[in-house]
């Protein structure tokens, strides 16, 4: 026999679209459950990118989880881009009054949980056997087995899929377009005990191919690589990594400073957007319905822009029975995510190379030229990175 209760909203994932969403729901004095399969270890330990638009850094602080975040987070002016032997610097103070800040989604999904927990919220962390049943009803049900292995059924008024690209909400919306591009390469990143010898994020372009360097404190780089779609990390020892850094960075007199590596991993690149994001009473939000490649950073700030906008669309369906921002809730968001896509997809095939492909080579070149020399092109850049039409938290 399962337990059954009730709750306005049954969240599915805790992941920072899912955490994000629970916490906007209570400051808005609306109850939930969130259920995520994985460990609270496994969840607050996952390696992930870690740079928040400007408008991500505000909601987060509105939510109540930015203390930790205001003292460790590193505010950006901009990024560098480097191509041919040559470092340019893009001054998004400069050009669109704003800031980015390096903080890893890590310690988000960290900060916000902590948040949760102290608040009193139920999050089911192991859970299995999660499913969901009823969507189309006025009633929909959350069910799962929790840790020790108790039946739950949970009624709510609204399902929220927040589980992630490989999570059971998306494949119960029924005739769903799926639109996708795969990319020939891969990023391998590593985690490094080495203080970063950049004040900014650079990425560079070398026809070895493309190279982020990335930060996570002052005393710890965040370093990725482009490799091919295939590649094993097994090939992949320390010192191959190393020089194979040194080089796509290398500038005259400069040098990567290198450290012991934490970390290592490779992640397959893709865009992917699905849609709608709603059916009946099932919302998905985050990389449940859509995936960025990660250069340019996308992927977190997204996660979190459906969070704020299905809690503003929830908060007026439960408390005030307008059900207008949750009909326009799919349109709405993917609007943006079809933005930040062109944006991830801009970047990515601006910054990485294709082996014997010397057509792509010279337009890459004009297009790294073209925004690194053109004050509209810099601002375009500055604008879209820092974020285009970030939503807000209206309380
Ligand atoms: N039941 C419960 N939880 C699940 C299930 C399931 N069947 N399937 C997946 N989950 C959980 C995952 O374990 C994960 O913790 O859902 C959560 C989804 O979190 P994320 O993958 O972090 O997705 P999201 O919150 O949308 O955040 C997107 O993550 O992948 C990065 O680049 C992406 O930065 C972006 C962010
Ligand atoms: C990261 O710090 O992990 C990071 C930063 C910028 C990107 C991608 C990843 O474009």
């Amino acid at each position: 026999m399962a337990i059954t209760s009730r709750t306005q909203v049954g969240i599915i994932g805790a992941g920072p679209a899912g955490l994000m969403l629970s916490q906007l729901l209570a400051l808005r004095g609306i109850d939930s459950v969130l259920v995520e399969n994985r460990t609270r270890e496994y969840c607050e330990a996952r390696q992930r990118a870690g740079m928040l638009e400007a408008g991500t850094v505000a909601a987060l602080r509105a939510a109540g989880a930015g203390k930790r975040l205001d003292v460790e987070g590193l505010e950006h002016d901009g990024i560098y881009l480097q191509f041919r032997g040559e470092r340019h610097h893009v001054n998004f103070r400069e050009l669109v009054g704003r800031t980015v800040t390096v903080y890893a989604q890590t310690e988000i999904v960290k900060d916000l949980i902590a948040v949760r927990l102290a608040a009193g919220a139920a999050i089911e962390f192991s859970a299995s056997s999660v499913a969901v049943s009823g969507i189309t009803s006025d009633a929909p049900v959350l069910s799962y087995v929790d840790a020790s292995g108790v039946a739950h059924e949970v009624t709510c008024d609204v399902i929220a899929g927040c589980d992630g690209f490989h999570g059971i909400s998306r494949p119960l919306v029924p005739g769903l377009s799926v639109y996708e591009r795969s990319y020939s390469y891969s990023w391998l990143g590593i985690l490094a005990d080495a203080p970063p010898s950049t004040e900014e994020l650079i990425y560079s372009r070398h026809e070895s191919g493309f190279a982020l360097y990335s930060m996570r404190s002052p005393e710890v780089s965040r370093l990725y690589l482009q490799v091919p779609a295939d590649e094993r990390l097994e090939d992949w020892s320390d010192d191959r990594i190393w020089s194979e850094l040194q080089k796509r960075f290398g500038l005259p007199g400069w040098s990567v400073s290198e450290g012991r590596i934490t970390d290592k991993s490779i992640t397959p690149m893709r865009s992917f957007v699905a849609g709608p994001m709603r059916h009946g009473r099932l919302f998905l939000a985050g990389d449940a319905a859509h995936i960025v490649p990660p250069c340019g950073a996308k992927g977190l700030n997204l996660a979190v822009g459906d969070a704020i906008v299905l809690a503003s669309a929830l908060s007026a369906l439960l408390t005030e029975g307008s059900s207008a921002l949750a009909d326009a809730y799919s349109d709405t968001c993917l609007s943006r995510v079809w933005r930040a896509t062109h944006f991830s997809y801009f970047m990515t095939s601006m910054m990485h190379v294709l082996p014997d492909d010397p057509f792509d080579d010279l337009i890459q070149l004009a297009q790294l030229r073209y925004v690194t020399g053109s004050t509209p092109a810099a601002t375009s850049l500055a604008e879209n990175y820092s974020g285009y039409e970030s939503p807000r938290i209206e309380m």
